[in-house]
Order: C-alpha cells, then sequence, then structure tokens
C-alpha cells in the first residue's frame, strides 16, 4: 500500500496506507478534513461553509496573513481585511513527497503549497505592496497533523506582519471541554473590552470566549481534552502566542457561514500564531513557525 495522492484545479487530498486523510483546499491552503483511520472527522467544519473561492472558509484550518483581525492603527496593514488576504488567495500546489516505513504501516505525506507577490490578485497587492513568499506544508502521519509556513521577505525593505493557524477543532461537547497549557498565562480577553487578564488553571468554555494568550514557556503543550481525556496536543515552535475563540450562541447566530446555529457546540479554535504585535522581517530574511497536532 502506497500513499494516495489526488489532486485537481481545487484541491488535494491525500490518504495513507494506514487509513487517515486529509483534503487541502488550493483557496487559503485550507486544510478542510482531517480524518481518523475509521473515517470521523477531527476538524469541524461550518456546513454552510464557502469551499468555491467566495469567501474564506469557516472550519477547518484557515491561515491568517498578514494581519490578525483587523489593525486599523498600524498603518502598512490597516487597509487588509480581516485576517489579511492569504486565506482568500488561491494557492499554488508545489508538490509532495512522501516517507514510506518497512513496514508501510507507518508511512506520511507531506504537501507543500505557495504564494507569493506574484500569486496574489492585484487588488490585493493594492493593499499590501511588499515583496513576499509563503510556504505552507501540510504533513499527515497516522497520529499527528503539521502544519507550518515560511515567510521571506523577497523585497529591499523591510515589512511587519502577524501569522495564526486558526485551527477548528471537533469536539463533542463544549462543555465536557477543557484546555490546559495556559495556566498562569497573560492573556488579552477580547470579549472584556481587550483587558488583560492572568489564566487561572485550565481554560474551559460556558459562554463567549476569544482571547490572546502569551503563554510565559511556549514550549509546554496545549492539549484540549473532553471528558477529562486527552483528545488533541498542539505543540509550537516559534508561534508564541495561542488564541481560544469560541462564538458562542450569539456570535454563531451572526455569521452567515456558521452552520448548523448549534454547531458552537460541537467545535473549538485553538489557534497557534504570532499575533501580539507584529514582527519585522528585515529584507531577505525568512520567518518560520508551525504547529504539530498529536491525537
Ligand atoms: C478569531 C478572532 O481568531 O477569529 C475572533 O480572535 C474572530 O475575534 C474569529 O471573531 C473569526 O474570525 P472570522 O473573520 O473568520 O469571522
Amino acid at each position: 500500500a502506497q500513499v494516495n495522492i489526488t489532486h485537481d484545479n481545487s484541491r488535494v487530498s491525500a490518504v495513507l496506507p494506514s487509513g487517515e486523510s486529509i483534503e487541502v483546499l488550493l483557496h487559503g491552503a485550507t486544510v478542510t478534513s482531517w480524518k481518523d483511520r475509521a473515517g470521523n472527522e477531527r476538524l469541524w467544519l461550518s456546513d454552510a461553509a464557502k469551499l468555491d473561492g467566495s469567501k474564506a472558509v469557516r472550519g477547518g484550518i484557515p491561515l491568517v496573513f498578514p494581519v490578525f483581525g483587523t489593525a486599523p492603527d498600524h498603518e502598512p496593514t490597516s487597509k487588509l481585511p480581516q485576517h489579511g488576504f492569504a486565506r482568500n488567495s488561491r494557492w499554488d500546489f508545489l508538490g509532495k513527497s512522501t516517507t514510506e516505513s518497512s513496514g508501510q504501516t507507518d508511512a506520511s505525506v507531506k504537501l507543500d503549497f505557495g504564494l507569493s507577490k506574484a500569486t496574489i490578485t492585484d487588488e490585493a497587492k493594492k493593499l499590501w505592496p511588499f515583496s513576499f513568499s509563503l510556504i505552507y506544508s501540510v504533513t499527515l502521519t497516522p497520529d499527528a497533523l503539521r502544519t507550518g509556513i515560511v515567510i521571506t521577505n523577497d523585497g529591499d525593505q523591510p515589512f511587519e506582519f502577524q501569522t495564526l493557524l486558526h485551527t477548528y477543532f471537533r469536539i463533542g461537547d463544549i462543555n465536557k471541554v477543557s484546555v490546559s497549557g495556559l495556566e498562569d498565562a497573560a492573556y488579552i480577553d477580547k470579549v472584556d473590552g481587550a483587558k488583560e487578564k492572568q489564566q487561572a488553571g485550565d481554560v474551559s468554555i460556558a459562554g463567549e470566549v476569544d482571547r490572546v494568550y502569551h503563554p510565559a514557556n511556549p514550549s509546554t503543550p496545549v492539549v484540549i481534552s473532553e471528558g477529562g481525556e486527552s483528545k488533541f496536543s498542539i505543540v509550537r515552535e516559534t508561534l508564541g502566542d495561542v488564541v481560544v475563540w469560541n462564538p458562542w450562541t450569539e456570535k454563531a447566530q451572526g455569521m452567515g457561514d456558521f452552520e448548523p446555529k448549534d454547531g458552537y457546540k460541537n467545535m473549538i479554535c485553538v489557534e497557534a500564531g504570532s499575533v501580539k504585535g507584529f514582527t519585522k522581517l528585515e529584507a531577505g530574511d525568512a520567518y518560520s513557525g508551525e504547529q504539530v497536532i498529536t491525537v
């Protein structure tokens, strides 16, 4: 058995010999599906998500670049739409590489996607005129999904960016979920006037949550548990911040592409990124960051 990779004009899919699979849309290089060997979905994707390129995908793993949210006070990114243009651009599929073990039970696959100044729309170029290239690599192994970004400044002037891997995890019941690894971390509470607070214990969700955490120890895994059982463990490289988001009832109501409306019970966004302030990238320099999600 070999890794089975198929791709057409709009998406790339890969299935491991052991049965796990992923799907990546070229629109946004958005990972829209990650299934276990029994075919159970691990990511949450809205039933009303637009997958035709008309809108950023509601669910999966949209990629935020070069601005998180909007930044009216940060002149170079002030004109960009919410979360930047990367999630709304059509990426190129650059290629695949596979590793196969002797017994072929732990084969893995890496899919690479690219976006650059040369490939974004003229409209996006007008809003953000810098010379850049992004390589996004999505690696599937039987027990993990790794997504990593390399951002290169190809121009002759520095630029500043934020980036975030906006992962929507599928869970059974938000009321039973807790997130560990953020205890004592400072955070900005976006639903309470952007006040700075400090996390006490695990994070549990009983209403709208929208927080930007800055854990003191970036190498502590962030673990999503349900009913006390660990479901996902997220380990980050470079990406120093973690956003935790659940829209709850009213915000879900207000999002046209969020279906079913009570779908907020079955998802939690835990987003690895670099979003506190901006990172400056000098001409010719590159930045890389990734998350490894283990089940
Ligand atoms: C989160 C933000 O990362 O993304 C939230 O912290 C935002 O404030 C959410 O509501 C969803 O954003 P969007 O643009 O996909 O609706």
